[in-house]
């Protein structure tokens, strides 16, 4: 059975990736966006060329411009200044629809009750406030599976993930909202990663995995530079592995809480993995039941390839830039 999805996104290189990967394998409704990567009038614009690339007519609804308790903080520009630097992407054929994301996400859920499964791979300020205002969405959608969070170190700070640390207040309703949650954590993303040969394979397709070549060519030196890392981690697309490729990634189940106080541990995913052996001791009993399932485990180099796979076989006659008509 082919998944209804809608990606809630920041595009971003990983965003952009898991867009392809989403229409390659299932049906892919719409996509709104999120400031995050950059502002959302870029991750905006960027989402709309990548779709244009791609030759895709899927709905874009454009949404939170920023979190909750109204403080933007860039996470180091990590994706350079237009949110996604190292190609050219096309103008975008087509804008933006009317809706704002948060009333898209309510109306698509509504529409598909029972079948959408949500991913927020940005900040998750959209997918929270869509919650509050109206209390049916938990009951519509089929499940959410995010990529955010971590159970080991963070990258924005020690311990908290860039997409649950720009928002944790959001991040917190998410994850009280009693939806069947995946959670897809920098701990598995961070290993599924393009080393140099594979962007070199990128750079050596067709149109549009050239374009991907670009992108993760400068992305890869980015991480490089700021973390240390030699792959370019794809971290977005692995929130789609439970509905695409489920064996690549071992899940478990816990309970999971987000710390809202403001010192150092703010933004963290506090997952309880204790094996305890009995219920009695009330002092050290679980917090809550569980409410996730926590991505573990990856087979990261078949996930690469699988990933891979789906930008190389992308079909280069997709209409791109030659849609948008061109200025006198
Ligand atoms: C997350 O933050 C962004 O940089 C990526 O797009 C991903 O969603 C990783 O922490
Ligand atoms: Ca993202």
């Amino acid at each position: 059975m082919m998944h209804k999805v809608l990606i809630d996104c920041d595009p971003g290189h990983d965003d952009a990736t898991a867009i392809l990967y989403a229409a390659r394998h299932l049906d892919l409704v719409g996509v709104t966006t999120v400031y995050g990567n950059q502002s959302v009038d870029k991750t905006t614009a960027n989402a709309l060329s990548i779709l244009t690339l791609l030759g895709l007519d899927i709905p874009v609804a454009r949404g939170c411009d920023r979190p909750l308790n109204g403080i933007f903080r860039h996470g180091g520009d990590v994706h350079g200044k237009t949110g996604i630097d190292g190609a050219e992407l096309p103008a975008p054929a087509r804008g933006p629809v009317d809706a704002h994301a948060v009333d898209f996400i309510i109306d698509t859920a509504k529409q598909h009750r029972g079948e959408l499964v949500l991913c927020p791979i940005g900040p998750f300020t959209n997918v929270a406030l869509a919650l509050r205002k109206e209390p049916q969405l938990a009951r519509w959608l089929r499940g959410i599976s995010v990529m955010g969070g971590t159970t080991q170190i963070g990258n924005t700070t020690p311990v908290a993930e860039f997409n649950v640390w720009s928002d944790p207040e959001a991040a917190d309703i998410v994850f009280r909202s009693d939806i069947p949650l995946w959670m897809v954590g920098l701990n598995v993303t961070r290993k599924v990663g393009l080393c140099e040969q594979d962007v070199a394979r990128l750079s050596e397709g067709g149109r549009v995995a050239r374009v991907f070549g670009g992108l993760f060519g400068f992305f890869r030196n980015q991480l490089r530079e700021i973390h240390g890392l030699d792959t370019a981690s794809l971290h977005d697309p692995c929130a789609l592995v439970p509905f695409i490729a489920p064996d690549l990634i071992t899940y478990r189940q816990a309970p999971v809480e987000i710390e809202l106080g403001q010192g150092p541990a703010r933004g963290m995913t506090v997952c309880d993995f204790r094996n305890l052996t009995t219920r009695k001791l009330e002092n050290i009993k679980p917090r809550a039941p569980a409410n996730c399932s926590v991505a573990v485990e990856v087979e990261d180099r078949a996930l690469v390839e699988h990933i891979l796979a789906a930008i190389l076989g992308w079909p280069d006659h997709a209409p791109a830039a030659a849609a948008v008509p061109s200025p006198v």
